[in-house]
């Protein structure tokens, strides 16, 4: 493929071939300001549209939608006058496009063209996982770990983590811009349990991107822990990947972590991951909260009997009670926060994944101002001080 901003871009949406277009390092300061603007497809009533996501420093964020026939025009734009940096992500390969200071302007571009065959997106191709399994590589790790048999093939009842770790993987891709582009990465995965997760967030960072990892799972069963550091072992993955027997309480980070992991941490564990994330500096957090008894029980809230009379709706309005104040918790401690979809929610109900980026500058005094009392009160409506709180290390 030529390396040539707009030819890129052209090639991009005539053949609906990228997963996502990230264009950070804005030329021009804004009001608020702006801190990236992402591009992805869709597609509606079978028109194929980019989505373009403006994302500002003030939290919010600004959606336009263009038709993909005239949308190279605009992104080529963008890249080639309004950013120094953009990347774009593609099932057959990355690109890089970035301007120095002296503005000259320097492409990686490693997209590989299927014999001009567009690679097929929206609900007209079916789903890629990160992970293919029929590849030898993506096999060695998923056997042992018993998700696939011998040849490759996913069993049957490992299908719904199969695709659980493949969607973390996909968010964890997304915010591959807010890591260290350079040197060893250092992620943590929190009460890993078998950790299906940690080895594919290790392959995922080692084998499909290069880079040099220093990983740990924890996790206080020690049968498990045991079981992981020896298939860590056997893959030859022990250099970069090893696993703690102990509680999250216990644990000493000595090196803060660029990116901290946890998948179903049942109840107030997620608690500790968030609180012990947040005080060691990470600038990356992603967490699936797993099962919510903690707010259940404690809850007083007599201005919420007619939901919290029902034992259901308690439960629903408690889950959902206990993630939102995590995540204004988070906000307070000036972390950007999303909460997004992991996977079909007929799947599981577990099935939130709260993405917390650290900004590089704090919110304003007043926006934190309006966190606290929105915290206060929501504290006070609910009757109790969640266990986050009490956490702080
Ligand atoms: C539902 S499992 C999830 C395991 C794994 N992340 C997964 O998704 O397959 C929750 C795990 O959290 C671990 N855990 C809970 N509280 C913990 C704590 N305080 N310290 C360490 N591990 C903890 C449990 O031992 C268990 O393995």
């Amino acid at each position: 493929m030529e390396k040539n901003i707009r030819s890129i871009m052209e090639y991009l949406c005539r053949t609906k071939s990228f997963d996502r277009i990230t264009f950070s390092r804005r030329r021009e300061k804004t009001e608020p300001d702006t801190l990236r603007e992402t591009a992805v497809l869709f597609r509606k009533q079978n028109i194929s549209y980019v989505q373009i996501e403006t994302r500002y420093a003030d939290g919010k964020a600004f959606h336009r939608n263009l038709p993909a026939g005239d949308a190279a025009e605009i992104l080529a734009g963008m890249a080639e006058h309004e950013y120094r940096q953009t990347d774009i992500h593609t099932p057959v390969g990355d690109c890089e496009i970035r301007f120095s200071k002296k503005n000259e302007c320097h492409i990686i571009n490693r997209i590989r063209e299927e014999d001009g065959a567009p690679v097929l997106h929206g609900h007209d191709r079916p789903h890629r996982y990160l992970l293919d399994p029929e590849t030898d590589a993506a096999a060695s790790f998923l056997f042992p770990l018993g998700i696939t048999d011998e040849h490759g093939r996913i069993l049957d009842k490992k299908r719904p983590k199969y695709r659980q770790i493949n969607r973390f993987l996909e968010l964890v891709n997304d915010v591959v811009e807010e890591l260290p582009r350079e040197g060893t990465l250092r992620v943590l995965d929190l009460c890993c349990g078998k950790s299906y997760l940690s080895f594919a967030v290790y392959y995922y960072f080692t084998k499909m991107r290069g880079r040099t990892v220093s990983m740990t799972g924890i996790d206080r069963k020690p049968d498990v822990i045991a079981a992981c550091n020896d298939i860590a072992s056997s893959l030859g993955f022990s250099e970069g990947l090893s696993f703690l027997c102990m509680d999250l309480k216990e644990y000493t980070c000595t090196e803060r972590p660029d990116l901290v992991l946890s998948l179903h941490a049942c109840d107030t564990a997620t608690d500790l991951v968030l609180s012990r994330g947040v005080a060691w500096g990470a600038p990356v957090i992603l967490s699936t909260p797993c099962c919510h008894h903690e707010l259940f029980h404690r809850m007083n809230a007599p201005s919420l009997s007619f939901m919290t009379e029902y034992s259901l709706l308690k439960q629903k309005l408690s889950d959902a009670a206990t993630d939102a104040l995590r995540c204004l918790w988070l906000k307070r401690n000036d972390y950007e926060v999303q909460v997004v979809e992991l996977i079909d929610p007929e799947e599981t109900p577990k099935n939130l994944m709260i993405r917390a980026v650290k900004r590089k500058t704090p919110y304003p005094p007043e926006t934190h101002e309006s966190f606290d009392r929105e915290y206060r009160d929501a504290c006070e409506l609910l009757g109790c001080v969640p266990f986050l709180e009490k956490e702080t290390v």
